[in-house]
């Protein structure tokens, strides 16, 4: 039975997932990388961390199958995305890896929108620009460390760096390199308009691929490093969001994928390239061949809970905390939350948005701010449905849903009741790592097209279905919290 590789370089550790050709996952191996915060808004790794982990945790799932590399039919890379690596000529790292979270480049930002124009940039990379993207943190590089600049000849996103350790390939995926802000979102490949405005060499940039493509095989040097098989094909896999949609089945329009970790995201795939107003959602092609996908991208939902937890009850059990909250209203009597604990980037792109409690009075009492915190989440995740339905993405039939917050039912009612659709779990909690392995098995010929993979691998329950009544209820109350960050806005 031939096995399937899928490798996750996420910014806490990187995940080494073999999966068997029907889709059963056979063994999982992690490996943490540390982060460097040098400077206020900074977020950086070393590169040479994630091929370490990467060698580490390859061996380590091998060995928990008791399989051989020669076992595995195909590798495919997820990974953290935005991240910026640079390489001289020899393919040395010229500087830390500055990654998604890193906030130094809103100056380039508004440099690159003065260059293109907001609907020129939109129109070419679906996109505004944001500090975390590729592009505007390059462009930091070139004003702030001109001598590191200098010796520039190749770019790369963080998995990138790991594929080419893998294969010794310059290559990327579709997906990934949309969160870049350089690519051309109808042709998927690289923009000549925005290059040349910005004055960044073609050159410099790795060949794109489509998720499930071959982008080079398994180099001697690498096999020796992790025990594959010299020649394995490598695919390009996907940015971390689109594996994980893959990875949860959200390969289609109609099915949306929705993750309650840290952050947030309800992501939309699409048949054809739909950007948001202004480019406030993001708007990269999907790991599946053919299709885009619309996300929307809140930096604080689980991880919400987790501080509120953390801060104001260490001592309770969650399933303790929660159960006060299921016996307040929906709506907590009129207390609200607004979860920009880390800032926000979509709908409100604004890294000075703070959380907020709203409407506290001395009836209330823990249940109604917890509640409160678990409502206020679900709602910054209906701004980023609003936003996606406002560009013309259909209605959700179904909501595929992954993150720890998934596990609560509570909370997954309030999701199905605010977001008005069902939210389905698949029964692997792997994620991107599982994704990424579905994508080196249609690379593999093990299956005919993505669609085919999912649909043979990935099973669903139903979790919560919304109830008629309580979306009534909610939409009220919804109205609410969408007018409360226009009110704070320029207190912000
Ligand atoms: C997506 C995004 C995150 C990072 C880190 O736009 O910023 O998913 O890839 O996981």
């Amino acid at each position: 039975m031939a096995l399937l590789l899928g490798i996750d370089i996420s910014t806490t550790a990187t995940k080494a997932l073999l999966m068997n050709d029907e889709g059963a996952v056979v063994a999982v191996a992690s490996n943490p990388h540390s982060l460097q915060t040098p400077a206020p808004l900074w977020s950086e790794q070393d590169p040479a961390e994630w091929w370490v982990a990467t060698q580490k945790s390859i061996r380590q799932a091998l060995d928990k199958a008791g399989v051989s590399g020669d076992d595995v039919a195909g590798v495919g890379l997820t990974g953290q995305m935005h991240g910026l690596v640079l390489l001289d000529t020899e393919g040395t790292v010229l500087r830390p890896a500055m990654l998604w979270n890193d906030g130094r480049a809103s100056d380039e930002c508004d440099w690159i929108r003065e260059q293109l124009g907001l609907d020129a940039l939109v129109e070419a990379t679906g996109n505004n620009a944001f500090a975390g993207f590729t592009a505007p943190k390059l462009l930091w590089v070139r004003n702030h460390e001109p001598e590191v600049y200098a010796q520039v000849a190749q770019v790369l996103l963080p998995k990138d760096y790991v594929r080419y350790c893998l294969t010794n390939a310059y290559a990327t995926d579709r997906a990934g390199a949309g969160g870049t802000l350089l690519l051309d979102l109808q042709t998927r490949d690289w923009s000549k308009k925005v290059l040349d405005t910005l004055d960044i060499p073609a050159g410099w940039l790795p060949a794109t691929h489509e998720g499930p493509e071959v982008t080079g095989t398994i180099s001697p040097e690498a096999a020796a490093a992790t025990g594959l098989r010299q020649g394995t094909p490598v695919v390009g896999g996907g940015g971390d969001q689109a594996a994980q949609a893959v990875g949860v089945g959200a390969s289609r329009p109609g099915v949306m994928a929705l993750t309650v970790g840290t952050s947030g995201v309800v992501f939309a795939p699409t048949d054809n390239a739909v950007t948001a107003p202004n480019g406030t959602a993001h708007s990269f092609p999907h790991a599946v061949p053919g299709r885009w996908h619309l996300m929307g991208v809140m930096l604080s939902a689980a991880g919400s809970l987790r501080w509120y937890h953390d801060t104001f009850a260490p001592d309770m059990s969650y399933d303790d905390l929660l159960a006060e909250a299921a016996d307040v209203p929906p709506g907590a009597d009129g207390v609200f939350f607004l979860p920009y604990l880390s800032g926000e980037r979509t709908p409100h792109a604004n890294p000075h948005a703070t959380g907020v409690f709203f409407g506290l009075t001395l009836r209330h009492g823990r249940g109604h701010i917890t509640r409160a915190v678990l409502e206020g989440v679900a709602f910054g995740l209906k701004d980023n449905l609003t936003l996606l339905r406002e560009a013309g993405v259909p209605a959700p039939t179904e909501l595929r849903v992954s993150g720890g917050g998934a596990r609560s039912p509570l909370w997954q009612q309030i999701l199905a009741d605010v977001l008005g659709a069902p939210l389905l779990a698949p029964q692997t909690t792997e994620g991107a790592a599982y994704g990424a392995a579905l994508l080196a098995g249609v690379g593999a010929n093990i299956w005919a097209d993505v669609d085919a993979a999912c649909d043979a691998t990935i099973a669903c329950t139903v979790t919560a279905t919304p109830d008629v009544a309580m979306m009534t209820t909610y939409e009220g109350i919804y109205q609410t919290f969408r007018s409360l960050y226009p009110a704070m806005e320029s207190l912000f």
